[in-house]
């Protein structure tokens, strides 16, 4: 059966960490896969992590399934998180949260819903967008469209463009946005264009499916969720896909979760009871430990409030890092023409660079980034912003 598979191009960012991995130089410098890095060049386990894990270790009891739905106190508290603490729609009884594998396992699920409760609903996702959105809304059957976003050659949002697309679609199509932090282009709507954005989706009756991964990374955890918590305030029906990856640093733990805003109460249950089903027949339950991390951070205020602080020093570190990349290219070209990198947010920038010099930034300067040119400004210590600068000059040249 085997001999009818035709190759497959391997995942084009997991390749970079490969490429990455198999280089010997002491000196290389990895800018591709999203994850944070501190000024060590570590990947840290934040402390309220490994407190909350440790007491996991000594205090859990028993390995037993935990439920179709996952742990209802994580639920409770993303829910809060996402939409704040008073939103009318939580007050309404009109939202309702499963557990999922990360935030990619979120996507699909919101996908797997839409596939079947639409009947030729087709996602839109911005041009360009983080390159497993297709894939993952693609694998569940729904047919993918794009609505334009950024212009790379001048590193600004194409907010027009996008509105002009949107304002065209028909009726039930779903539009998939970054809430913050926008990967990969670091480029986010403003409040104003957020409010713009939701007359739209209004008057068209489309439906948002929000990704939200990036949380507290941008402008802080309650900036960064506030086009969420507008859109689930406008809108009759949204849909948000919430990571624990990096602003818990929880990575390999895969923890996320889908969150449903509907109508009413009882379409409220009747998405709970599809989303389990959906979860069920594809990987039953999901898995406990980084869920039952973050439980344990918001149910102890003094867990949670290091949390917090770790939370906002990472942040206010990444404004740093784009700082003083933007600066150095600015002395090495002479010119403003990376000055987006500063003003963007979060993990990434599309440096606009072609294939042929994303290349040889690894082959000739060690330095990995994604093969769109998207870095992970994120990722690189501040002792190698110089050499990141100078490598990215010379093969400018
Ligand atoms: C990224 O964009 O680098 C991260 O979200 C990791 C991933 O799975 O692609």
């Amino acid at each position: 059966m085997f001999n009818t598979l035709e190759p497959q191009q391997p995942d084009a960012l997991l390749a970079v960490m490969a490429a990455y991995a198999a280089d010997t130089n002491p000196d290389k410098v990895d800018l591709g896969v999203g994850v944070y890095r501190n000024s060590a060049g570590v990947t840290p386990v934040m402390t309220a992590v490994r407190k909350a894990e440790q007491r996991l270790l000594d205090g859990q009891l028993t390995k037993a399934y935990v439920g179709a739905g996952g742990n209802r106190a994580f639920a409770a508290f993303i829910e809060e998180l996402t939409l704040g603490v008073n939103h009318p729609a939580r007050a309404a009884g009109r939202v309702v949260t499963l557990q999922t594998p990360g935030g990619c396992g979120g996507v699909r699920l919101a996908a797997d819903l839409i596939h079947r409760a639409s009947h030729g609903a087709r996602v839109l996702v911005s041009e360009p967008t983080w390159p497993n959105h297709r894939p993952l809304v693609t694998g569940a059957g729904l047919v993918v469209d794009a609505y334009p976003y950024y212009d790379p050659a001048t590193g600004t949002l194409g907010f027009d463009e996008m509105l002009d697309a949107l304002a065209r679609l028909p009726a039930g199509h779903v539009v998939l946005l970054q809430a913050s932090c926008h990967n990969p282009t670091g480029q986010d709507l403003t409040p104003a264009q957020w409010l713009t954005l939701a007359d739209v989706l209004e008057r068209q009756q489309l439906l948002p499916l929000l990704d939200l991964a990036y949380q507290g990374l941008g402008d802080g955890l309650d900036a960064d969720a506030a086009p969420v918590r507008l859109l689930a305030a406008r809108l009759p029906e949204v849909l948000i896909a919430v990571s624990c990856s990096k602003n818990f640093g929880l990575y390999r733990e895969r923890v996320g979760a889908v969150i449903a805003v509907a109508r009413d109460t009882v379409q409220a249950g009747l998405v709970m009871n599809h989303l389990q089903i959906l979860a069920r027949r594809m990987y039953s339950m999901p898995p406990d430990h980084g869920a039952a991390i973050v439980a344990s951070i918001a149910a102890d205020p003094v867990l949670k409030a290091e949390w917090l602080v770790e939370l906002e020093a990472m942040r206010v570190r990444v404004g740093t890092i784009r700082s003083g990349l933007a600066a150095a290219l600015r002395g090495e070209f002479g010119s403003g023409r990376f000055d987006f990198i500063e003003g963007q947010r979060g993990m990434f920038s599309l440096l606009g660079l072609p294939p042929a010099a994303v290349a040889a930034l690894a082959s000739e300067h060690h330095v990995y980034i994604a093969g769109d040119s998207r870095i992970n400004v994120a990722g690189l210590p501040e002792t190698r912003i110089e050499r990141v600068a100078r490598a990215i000059r010379a093969v400018c040249r």
